[in-house]
């Protein structure tokens, strides 16, 4: 038994490990939460030594349910949650505070301070992202800042910065590669997308000493192979990419004008432009979808921070439905004649309004709403925020043809009450995959045909199968009618008309 590939997804709430075999389906996976830290409002934290733990835990989980051995694996992919900002000791591999995650606002008055002083342009030039503390690089600069000794010794070489998959795979190789890729790269705030490189003049605002950044590589590359003390074999890591790029490559989104949304906690939305590198007006971002053979493929993108999350609320806060899964029924049977909507602001706006201050609201509750209507108008909001993107990606990337399909992955794709409203609110059918490992696969991907085992970048998009395909289902004055009543809901609950 040889040639099968790991995939390691460390995300956001748990880590997982999943065995792909050579027929590219999934033979056994291994899932372990971890713990959330929020030491303050607005602060979310990560214990990287807990990480770490998990992620070897899986592995071997995984292995086991498997009934295999680590040298029946040809090769590991990795993919990971994005931005979460780690340091470490280069030389004992020792962190030296908690990871900051990617939804960590302690960042927000550097932000705006940055942008008072008139750097945002540059930096979106640059980086194709905003000045918002969602992103890694003004994390580093606080932890530069409230780290007693940290600049002085990230200066002589001491100290490693890394992303997720940094601190992974520093680990995974006995601390003796300090690497990242091209797609977690892009999501720092110091990485200059169009000449590949981490960039001087950002680094010189932002204080970030280089001796501190990995070196960047292809997402398909030689990332080392693993102790052979950890598993029992030295396993080639042949594949790394952010986990929205790695969806979007799992579901081979290669051609330019395709997109994916991948609906999770939040959801990401990403647009293939090709060699494009867009410089959106409509507060997209701009960032690399993958690098492959020294080459990058763009992608435009909008992040919404809550989707499957507005149905946990229903779930836990609320208390309206039981299981996530009860949700689709209860819209089902909500009166058609009530336009009640909700706008989950719950932690600010993402793409495109970025109002941080937002917060959620409701609107048109009449005596007759109860539970059904606030279930319907919570799956739509996912609808509607989607297009939101979709609307914006338009704008951005002028008159080139956008795909008329949208591929869709992630937790909330299984309702299919979601998936019909978005498919009616898009006008364009909506399409989920058979496998819906996505994440997983794309990062799998990576690592396989790398390892010259899976099928080249073609022959994987052949491979690609859908389970289900949603066609739009209404009228054009109902689709509009209804989209003007969410704008109007919008616009009532920013904090600022942008
Ligand atoms: O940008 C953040 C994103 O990568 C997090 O994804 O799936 O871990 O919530 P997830």
């Amino acid at each position: 038994m040889s040639g099968y590939i790991l995939a390691i997804d460390q995300g956001t709430t748990s880590s997982r490990a999943i065995l792909f075999g050579p027929d590219m389906q999934v033979k056994a996976a291994a899932q372990r939460e971890f713990t959330q830290f929020f030491p303050r409002a607005g602060w979310v934290e990560h214990d990287a030594v807990e990480i770490w733990g998990s992620v070897v835990a899986t592995v071997r989980e995984a292995l086991a349910a498997g009934g295999m051995k680590a040298a029946d694996i040809a090769a590991i992919g990795i993919t990971n949650q994005r931005e979460t900002t780690l340091v470490w000791d280069r030389e004992t591999g020792k962190p030296l505070y908690k990871a900051i995650v990617w939804q960590d606002r302690r960042t927000a008055e550097m932000c705006d301070r940055l942008k008072l002083d008139g750097y945002e342009k540059l930096f979106t030039t640059k980086t194709g992202l905003l000045l918002d503390p969602y992103f890694s690089g003004t994390k580093l600069r606080w932890l530069l800042d409230n780290i007693e000794g940290l600049r002085s010794r990230a200066e002589a070489g001491a100290v490693c910065f890394g992303t997720v998959d940094s601190w992974l795979i520093y680990n995974l190789t006995g601390g003796r590669r300090h690497v990242t890729d091209a797609t977690n790269a892009s999501r720092t705030l110091l990485y200059n997308i169009a000449e590949n490189r981490w960039d001087a003049e950002l680094l010189g605002i932002l204080g970030v000493p280089l001796a501190m950044l990995p070196e960047v590589k292809d997402n398909a590359d030689d990332f080392g192979t693993t102790d052979i003390g950890l598993f029992g074999a030295a396993i080639p890591i042949l594949g790394a990419a952010g986990d929205q790029q790695a969806a979007m490559i799992g579901n081979a989104c290669f051609d330019p004008g395709m997109i994916k949304s991948t609906y999770g906690t939040g959801c990401f939305a990403l647009l293939n432009t090709g060699t494009d590198r867009v410089v959106s007006s409509n507060r997209m971002l701009s960032t690399i979808a993958y690098r492959l053979s020294g080459r990058n493929t763009y992608a435009l993108e909008g992040s919404i921070f809550v989707a499957g999350a507005a149905v946990q609320w229903l779930r836990d806060g609320f208390g309206v439905i039981k299981n996530a899964s009860d949700a689709d029924a209860l819209a089902a049977a909500a009166d058609p004649q009530q336009r009640v909507y909700i706008v989950p602001a719950f932690t600010g706006l993402g793409a495109p309004y970025w109002d941080p201050e937002a917060r959620g609201t409701i609107f048109g509750l009449t005596r007759n709403s109860g539970a059904a209507e606030l279930t319907r108008a919570v799956l739509e909001s996912v609808a509607y925020q989607t297009l939101d993107l979709f609307v914006a990606m338009k704008k951005d990337w002028g008159d080139h043809p956008i795909e008329t399909v949208l591929r869709v992955d992630g937790g909330m794709a299984a309702s299919d009450w979601t998936m019909q409203h978005l498919a009616d609110m898009l006008a364009i059918p909506v399409e989920r995959p058979a496998l819906v490992e996505t994440t997983a696969l794309g990062a799998a991907w990576l690592a396989g045909a790398r390892a010259g085992i899976w099928p080249d970048q073609g022959g994987f998009a052949r491979t690609w199968a859908r389970e289900r395909v949603f066609d739009p289902s209404v009228d054009e004055p109902e689709r509009l009618a209804k989209v003007m009543g969410w704008r109007d809901a919008v616009a009532r609950t920013l904090t600022s008309n942008l």
